[in-house]
């Protein structure tokens, strides 16, 4: 599988690009969603990343906390989800308030019998945007730029982690509501109108759909990133251990800025000789997945222009970055 196998496939509505801090994971999500609109997909980049930079990347404002366009683009959306404003919104799908006393009262009882609190912060908010957008049908492909891999792996976790707790709310709430109902008609109250638990199981069946078209290698696509070093390594392995078992399909590899030979410069073949050899290591290790390498720009990759070299590099239509 080629890196255009997955951005110029119809189906594929999902790309992730995700690995360690600083290896090019925001790059390679820029560059892969130039690629994608300029084959004409109605294309949305999003940025899960707390510490964004898919402005600088784009070298354009994108955290005003709602898709814009993207300058130069008919097609190509982008937004940094704005960590604060999303969790608000998240929560008041989710929020015990909003539901009543019950919810307030399984939701703690949960908490004491099973330990297990609300999944909560950043990576619940940032699910739900992707849930939102999951759903919706304006955009051909959603491409995400994805947070350092320890962010990331609690942001996949969570279908699973929301999935239980939201079915032990469902549980309980069923028990607690007929104790609920006896109190109130001994206490000679009136029978409230409850949909909020109607929507906790909305919720649940979205995050059930969402883990379906996540693990699915038609529609959903992992590219992890890392550079040729051995601490990335490490955190790859990481990464593709959990994406396994996740179910999330991860089949390609961007081995980013490999530095060139320089046999004049004592410094630079180090280097040289350092990232072959790792190199070697993830060839080995990682055999049957596709290994695209990228080369050390003279330059940041910032703006369109250097996006779509970058993306010429991804799909192979170029070698080098000159
Ligand atoms: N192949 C490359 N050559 C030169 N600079 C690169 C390359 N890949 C990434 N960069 C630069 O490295 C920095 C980090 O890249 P970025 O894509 O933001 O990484 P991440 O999102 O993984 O933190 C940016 O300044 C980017 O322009
Ligand atoms: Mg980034």
């Amino acid at each position: 599988m080629t890196l255009a196998d997955v951005v110029y496939n119809d189906s594929v509505k999902f790309i992730l690009s995700g690995g360690k801090g600083g290896v090019g994971k925001t790059s390679c999500a820029g560059a892969m969603a130039v690629l994608s609109a300029n084959r004409g997909f109605r294309t949305l980049v999003l940025s899960t990343d707390p510490a964004h930079s898919l402005s600088d990347s784009f070298d354009q404002d994108l955290s005003g906390g709602e898709v814009i366009p993207i300058e130069g683009f008919k097609n190509l959306w982008g937004m940094e989800i704005n960590t604060e404003k999303g969790m608000q919104d998240f929560q008041q799908t989710l929020g015990e308030s909003q539901l009543g006393p019950e919810a307030e009262m399984a939701s703690s009882l949960m908490g004491d019998m099973t330990g297990m609190s609300p999944p909560g912060s950043d990576e619940a908010m940032a699910f739900g945007k992707i849930l939102e957008f999951i759903e919706d049908a304006s955009y051909d492909r959603v491409i995400f730029d994805t947070a350092p891999t320890g962010h990331t792996l609690k942001l996949l976790e969570l279908p699973d982690l929301l999935d239980s707790w939201l079915g032990k709310m469902l549980t309980l709430r069923q028990r607690l509501s007929s104790m609920m109902g006896g109190l109130r008609s001994m206490l000679g109250g009136a029978q409230q109108e409850d949909n909020s638990w109607e929507m906790l199981q909305q919720t649940k069946d979205k995050i059930r759909a969402a883990s379906v078209q996540l693990s699915d290698p038609n529609i959903t696509q992992f590219v992890v990133v890392m550079i040729p070093e051995a601490m990335a390594v490490f955190e790859t392995q990481r990464l593709l251990l959990s994406l396994k078992k996740w179910n999330i399909p991860a089949n390609i590899i961007v081995v980013n800025q490999l530095v060139p030979p320089n046999p004049s410069c004592q410094f630079c073949s180090k280097r040289y000789e350092m990232q072959q050899n790792n190199l070697k290591d993830i060839a080995e290790l990682y055999s049957d997945m596709t290994l695209i390498e990228v080369p050390l720009f003279d330059g940041e990759i910032r703006g369109i222009e250097e996006l779509t070299r970058l993306g010429k590099i991804l799909t192979g239509e170029k070698e080098e970055y000159l």
